[in-house]
């Protein structure tokens, strides 16, 4: 396989015919990974059938899904609508590190503001997740998360002090 260019990239939301080869991706994306839980595609799986894949792009090169970016609706515990949580995010292995996964993520959070998103939260790296404009929010933190790892994107509004929780898939996914 190539390496994947700007060129070739081509991104676009799920499609049914697509559900195998995320799947798939996710598994040998997380597979070498310390921190996986090893079922982050079941979480995919799960999300989508309980109607909760409130965003799922794909980066397709070559006729060949390369990337995958999932996003979910998150529950803050004021009540407060419109926040989301990224993840899971796969990028192929062999074609990591060629912005791919930026391009995901960038393509995702534009969409949750035109959809006028209150915002977005995940569990990741800071180092990775800072250039997209995610901050350490350890004060949202839902228990049971790494509060470390926990960032959070306001998309128009002031940062929250209250918990943004995610799915209770997620809790799930993890036991
Ligand atoms: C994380 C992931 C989605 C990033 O996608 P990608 O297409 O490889 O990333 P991009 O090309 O957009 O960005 C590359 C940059 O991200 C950094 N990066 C990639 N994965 C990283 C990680 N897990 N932690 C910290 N930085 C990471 C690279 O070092 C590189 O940094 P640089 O721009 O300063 O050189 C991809 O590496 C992946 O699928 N990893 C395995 C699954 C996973 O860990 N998902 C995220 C869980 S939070």
């Amino acid at each position: 396989m190539s390496m994947a260019t700007a060129l070739d990239l081509n991104l676009r939301a799920e499609e049914p015919e697509d559900q195998a080869a995320i799947h798939d991706l996710t598994k040998r994306a997380f597979a070498p990974m310390p921190y996986a839980d090893g079922d982050e595609q079941d979480l995919v799986d799960a999300l989508r059938a309980a109607g909760a894949l409130a965003i799922s792009l794909v980066a397709e090169s070559e006729g060949r899904v390369v990337g995958h970016v999932a996003f979910s609706p998150a529950v803050a515990a004021d009540g407060a609508s419109g926040w989301y949580a990224l993840g899971p995010v796969s990028v192929e292995p062999e074609v990591q590190k060629t912005g791919i996964g930026s391009a995901l993520i960038n393509s995702g959070l534009d969409m949750l503001r035109h959809r006028n998103a209150a915002g977005c939260v995940l569990v990741g790296n800071p180092d990775y997740y800072h250039r997209f404009g995610f901050r350490p929010a350890p004060q949202c933190c839902p228990g049971g998360e790494p509060a470390e790892y926990y960032q959070l994107l306001p998309m128009g509004q002031p940062r929250p002090d209250g918990i943004i929780g995610f799915h209770p898939l997620f809790h799930a996914a993890q036991s």
